[in-house]
């Protein structure tokens, strides 16, 4: 057996510098999902994002607002606090705050100090999803959303979910970018023994890498097998799409048809999965998915079997990075990693998010950040 010693890890360690890792600072310029939609509402929610601790609640209007969870006072956290009108009410000496995030009373005396407040974040929503900007604020741009229409749009029917990711969200876009992992870690569930081999293509824009992994012909897995109908047939077609559309959004996009029809006329299939991930700490995750169907629109029975199906799978890969990042916790003065050639969209997809992290690092105007 060789162990790669002196020279062979120095040059692997030299290749992985400029890809993002789990030390890699947060990309705060940039729009992230802070929660879905109907988790907001008239009461007090607390999250961590991107290292921030941030409470949102919903006005009496329905407005959405995100604010920062401390206190100017004495930095209680303002979601252990009430919500008075549109107000928050600070649980430990009675600081009110508006929607703005201006202080607007101190209960212990008859003036409020003025231009006091704490920090309220753009909280946008687009369809079931909220999307936060916790960056600088002058370039907190709507346009630079992701916007996914499909997910609103009744050509598809749409079911969600949420996971408390443990592990750093750069090894899950990885994971993403990466469907060779499918015939292994989804052996049991998604993946086939075809798929890791099968023949791609790439197409690489500056912040915006695709994959596209044509499996044909191939069967299906149960789960895509038994609601297209076909089961058992040898001739299937899986034409999957992955792109990363942005440090917190990236789109699977699957078509599935019988090979062996003739291509005029032939009955095709298509489901999309939002992957969203919004980090919370820099070994841990929310990680949101919105997945659709343009086919049994209606069918509930076969929405439930296909939800549960694919949650299984995310859930493999939750498990899969979760055990991945607890080895990294043990790596010693000997680690190192190698790229082969399967890896080439992941490690642009790193070399993008590092750039991008050590960008918002770049002084600016004599300041930092
Ligand atoms: S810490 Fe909030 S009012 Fe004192
Ligand atoms: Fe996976």
């Amino acid at each position: 057996m060789s162990i790669p010693t002196g020279n062979l890890i120095t040059q692997a360690r030299k290749a992985s510098e400029p890809m993002a890792n789990r030390d890699t600072p947060f990309i705060y310029n940039e729009w992230y999902v802070a929660a879905f939609d109907h988790e907001v509402g008239r009461h007090l929610l607390a999250r961590r994002l991107l290292d921030r601790r941030v409470v949102m609640y919903r006005t009496q209007d329905g407005e959405p607002v995100a604010l920062e969870d401390r206190c100017a006072h004495r930095s209680f956290p303002l979601s252990r606090g009430h919500l008075e009108d549109d107000s928050v009410v600070c649980g430990y000496h009675g600081f009110r705050y508006d929607q703005s995030g201006d202080l607007t009373q101190v209960p212990s005396q008859k003036n409020c100090p003025r231009g006091i407040g704490i920090r309220r974040y753009p909280l946008v929503r687009q369809g079931p999803l909220l999307w936060i900007w916790l960056g600088d604020e002058s370039l907190a741009d709507t346009g630079l959303i992701p916007r996914q229409d499909w997910i609103d749009d009744p050509a598809w029917a749409c079911t969600s979910g949420y996971f408390h990711h443990p592990g750093n969200y750069v090894s899950l876009h990885e994971n993403l970018m990466d469907l060779t992992h499918l015939s292994f870690l989804h052996a049991n569930t998604i993946g086939t023994p075809d798929y890791a081999c099968a023949p791609y293509k790439l197409d690489f824009k500056e912040g915006h890498y695709t994959l596209i992994r044509e499996v044909v012909p191939t069967t299906l897995s149960p789960v895509w097998g038994r609601t297209t109908g076909l089961e058992g047939c040898t001739t299937a077609a899986r034409i999957a799409t992955s792109e990363f559309l942005s440090p917190a959004l990236h789109r699977v996009s699957v078509t599935f048809y019988d090979s062996a029809q003739p291509v005029e006329g032939r009955e095709q299939f298509h489901i999309r999965t939002a992957h969203i991930l919004t980090p919370e700490t820099l070994n841990s995750l929310h990680y949101f998915i919105v997945h659709g169907r343009d086919f049994a629109r209606h069918d509930q029975a076969l929405g439930e079997f296909m939800h549960e199906q694919l949650f299984a799978a995310f859930n493999e890969d939750v498990q899969g990075l979760g055990a991945l990042e607890t080895a990294l916790d043990d790596r010693d003065e000997q680690h190192y990693e190698i790229s082969v050639a399967s890896d080439a969209p992941a490690v642009v997809t790193r070399i993008y998010l590092k750039k991008r992290a050590d960008a918002e690092r770049q002084p600016r105007n004599g300041q930092v950040g």
